[in-house]
């Protein structure tokens, strides 16, 4: 079994999808790992520390001659892959609703492609879930990114000069990165307050020590929704948030939106209407700017000036902290590798619950449901 891990081509993509810590995992259970040269060099792994860890190092053609098993951070350019092994498979975060034609790609060149993201939300699968160790890391810095554009401090602070005053901050969304984003908001010192639609996330805000901001007399999603995730509102539920929404945000000095829903665009939670109230110099980071944005005008990879509040459009945040969040994606692979390793076929077999839900593609065509339905 050979396992290649290739060099992310991406513009700002620093991750890499194995660390010296996984590759010699995969020797030990038997694998020959072959990495493209150059691939942790962002993330700040040499070369040189992978060859000492067991791998061989060379260009793409050397890594993918054979392969059987590839392994990349996003999926790679499908006219890149050549020389691999029949019925290799790639393991990445492969965006099938937003890199589609890659995916029928894939399947032409006979690549088995399974989607990271489509992991299933069971306890057993925690461990394989790169949504969660990514947007965990990337909750953290959006506050840290808030609080460096912001022209004032976050705790209070009582000086002989006078009192700084705490900021007050609201988290829009919480699940793994608003969880995350309030729990460093408050080890910063800020004032902080939260919402979802899930009620179940009420409990949690309280348990950080944070101030649930919920929608009252209006049913959101009890309990977790489906596998975990919310679904799209009703126009009477979304007319109650905005007015919520309108009366807290006016308020607030920085604001976290993480609200995403599977396979369709993030919901839009302020408008430019709701952003005119706010107190110049406040600062937005959209965490969701990639999927379309929680905020009205906000844009991917760009920090904006709109009414006098900084929206930051995030952009791949977890490629900002590569070292961390390269050291866990590379462990959601080995672990979802690993668990099924079958010592005798000498590779991976997966379970029918988990294999379905992260295979695109199969024997040259397209098989996953949520891309046939
Ligand atoms: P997500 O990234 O899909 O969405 C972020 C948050 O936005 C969610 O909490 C969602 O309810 C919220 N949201 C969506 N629409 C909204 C709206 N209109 N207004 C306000 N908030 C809105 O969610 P994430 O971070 O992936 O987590 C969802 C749940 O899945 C959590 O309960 C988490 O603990 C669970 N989970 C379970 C895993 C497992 O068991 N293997 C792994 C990862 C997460």
């Amino acid at each position: 079994m050979r396992i290649a891990v290739l060099k992310e081509l991406a513009p700002g993509e620093t991750r890499v999808a194995a660390t010296p810590e996984t590759v010699k995992k995969f020797i030990g259970l038997g694998a020959e790992v072959a990495i493209e040269s150059g691939a942790g060099e962002a993330a700040s792994v040499a070369d040189a520390d992978y060859a000492a860890a067991g791998a061989s190092v060379g260009d793409r053609a050397a890594t993918l001659k054979g392969a059987n098993i590839i392994l990349a951070i996003q999926g790679p350019d499908p006219a890149s892959l050549k020389g691999f092994a029949e019925g290799a498979w790639l393991a990445a975060g492969l965006n099938p609703f937003g890199e589609r034609a890659r995916v029928d790609a894939y399947a032409k060149l006979g690549i088995e492609a399974l989607a990271m993201e489509f992991m299933p939300r069971i306890t057993r699968a925690q461990s394989m879930d790169i949504l969660s160790s990514q947007a965990n890391l990337a909750g953290y810095k959006a506050v840290l990114m808030a609080a460096s554009a912001y022209g004032r401090a976050f705790p209070m602070m009582m000086t002989a000069a006078g009192t700084v005053s705490a900021a007050k901050a609201f988290v829009m969304g919480v699940g793994v990165a608003g969880l995350q984003a309030i729990a460093t908001a408050r080890r910063l010192g800020a004032q902080v307050s939260a919402t979802d639609v899930r009620s179940a996330t009420k409990e949690q805000i309280l348990s950080l020590g944070a101030k649930p901001i919920f929608v009252e007399n209006v049913a959101g999603i009890e309990g977790e929704g489906a596998g975990g995730y919310a679904t799209e509102m009703s126009d009477e539920y979304k007319a109650a948030q905005a007015e919520l929404v309108s009366a807290h945000i006016a308020k607030q000095d920085i604001v976290i939106t993480t609200a995403l829903i599977p396979g369709r665009p993030a919901p839009r939670l302020i408008s430019d209407a709701q952003l005119a109230t706010m107190r110049s110099g406040s600062v937005i980071v959209d965490m969701a700017a990639e999927s379309g944005g929680n905020v009205e005008g906000s844009v991917s990879g760009e920090a904006k000036r709109i009414h006098g509040v900084t929206v930051i459009g995030a952009k791949n945040i977890a490629a900002l902290m590569p070292a961390d969040t390269s050291a866990l994606f590379s462990r959601n692979l080995f672990n979802f590798l690993s668990a099924f390793w079958d010592k005798e076929a000498g590779k991976p077999v997966f379970d029918e619950e988990i294999g379905n839900a992260v295979r695109l593609t199969q024997g040259g065509k397209v098989v996953n449901e949520r891309l046939l339905g």
